[in-house]
């Protein structure tokens, strides 16, 4: 569905419910991630992009302590005060948005002069690894904002929305996906760096298109695999700061020689979750000077790496992300590859030449299907703007 028919669907259950148009509606989009995996919370580097597709957020104030939230595409209503913004364990779609809620009040939204009646609806595809959850946050912020008149910037809104999976939806993730949905821009990437929270773009050239081919593969961040990815890196990190004479907080201060050299002291499994962001972080930088210089194929194979690094290292990708990435590899057209986000299913990214996209779509869903038995889901991006008030 296109945006603006998701924004006229929206718009007009929301007049059908409550006889009246929203007083105001945000728009914030999901994010690819193209280089730089698990190195947020790492305080590292990130290549990343705001796609075309989206969620909208439609609300109006009420005049008493009443809140009420519709899921748009099931029409599902959770209903709360103002004192009783808790996280639910029914209905559990609703803790992103009454996360955010909590966190623009600084976790007191009794403090709120009003409640508000909302609704939602997206066109992200959900489990695909592309952050629909994030997406839906900095929609619910801005929205939400906007009514309450609460002027915060990006990064902070940012952080509302990562509070909100932290404490109301149970995922320990890092800023990346609300930042991308943020800071995102029309035809460019976003480089972030988690370490001073600051958001460069940079363009690309209209000869350049990623697509996304989405896995069958099962992708939930809620259940314990990236925790325990996350907590081996910080289990690392305090490793390190202990044999290494500089200061370091966080795997973004370790060099692949250090890890190389001191890598022993660590358990096996430790050291081989740990090299993965240190490595990325590498790649990041390197990328970085590659899309100056318009090299593309350096990029891609950087790509490649990154996936190489996840299959062997972090162990995040599975059979089917791997499928996809080895059949990229056959296509002179794809410069590269690699799992986009989390990992454990969801998407693989590839950077392509859009002249060939549906070349490149045929073959990758012939060579999956021949493996799996079913067909991968495969769809052009284009980087787009960020988060905005419509
Ligand atoms: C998920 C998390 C992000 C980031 C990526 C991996 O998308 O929400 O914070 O850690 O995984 O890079």
């Amino acid at each position: 569905m296109l945006n603006q028919d998701v924004y006229d669907e929206l718009v007009g259950k929301f007049e059908k419910m409550y006889g009246e148009k929203p007083q105001v509606v945000a728009y914030a989009p999901g994010r690819i991630e193209v280089l730089g995996n698990h190195t947020d919370y790492n305080e590292g580097y990130v290549f990343s992009a705001a796609i075309d597709k989206g969620t909208f957020f439609a609300a109006s104030p009420t005049s008493d302590d009443k809140c009420e939230l519709t899921a748009g595409d099931f029409m599902e209503t959770a209903k709360f005060t103002l004192s009783t913004v808790v996280p639910a364990k029914e209905m559990t779609w609703q803790n992103y948005v009454t996360g955010t809620f909590n966190w623009l009040f600084d976790g007191n939204p009794a403090s709120a002069k009003h409640g508000w009646k909302g609704m939602f609806l997206g066109n992200i595809p959900l489990g695909a690894g592309l952050s629909s959850s994030a997406a839906l946050e900095m929609c619910t912020a801005l929205a939400l904002s906007k009514i309450y008149g609460i002027e915060k910037d990006k990064t902070t809104l940012a952080k509302i929305g990562q509070k909100a999976e932290h404490t109301f939806a149970g995922c320990p993730c890092g800023l990346l996906d609300q930042a991308s949905s943020m800071y995102g821009k029309a035809g460019a990437l976003v480089k972030s760096d988690f370490r001073f929270n600051t958001f460069e773009t940079v363009d690309l050239g209209p000869t350049v298109a990623f697509m996304m081919v989405k896995s069958n593969a099962k992708h939930a961040l809620v259940d314990g695999a990236y925790a325990s990815r996350r907590q081996a890196c910080e289990d690392a990190a305090k490793y390190f700061a202990g044999v290494l004479r500089k200061p370091v907080t966080h795997l973004r201060d370790v060099t692949m020689a250090e890890w190389v050299l001191y890598r022993g002291g660590l358990s096996e499994t430790t050291a081989r979750r740990a090299v993965h962001p240190i490595g990325e972080d590498e790649r990041v930088l390197q990328g970085a000077s590659l899309l100056e210089k318009g090299d593309l194929n350096a990029f891609g194979a950087l790509m490649y790496d990154s996936h190489e690094s996840s299959r062997s290292w972090f162990e995040n990708s599975c059979e089917e992300l791997d499928t996809i990435v080895d059949a990229a590899k056959a296509i002179p057209e794809v410069y590269g590859a690699r799992l986009s986000g989390g990992g454990f299913g969801g998407s693989c990214c590839l950077l392509v030449d859009p002249a060939a996209a549906d070349k490149i779509a045929a073959q990758i869903t012939k060579e999956y299907k021949a493996k799996h038995g079913d067909e991968p889901t495969v769809s052009l991006i284009k980087p787009s703007d960020g988060a905005h008030l419509v």
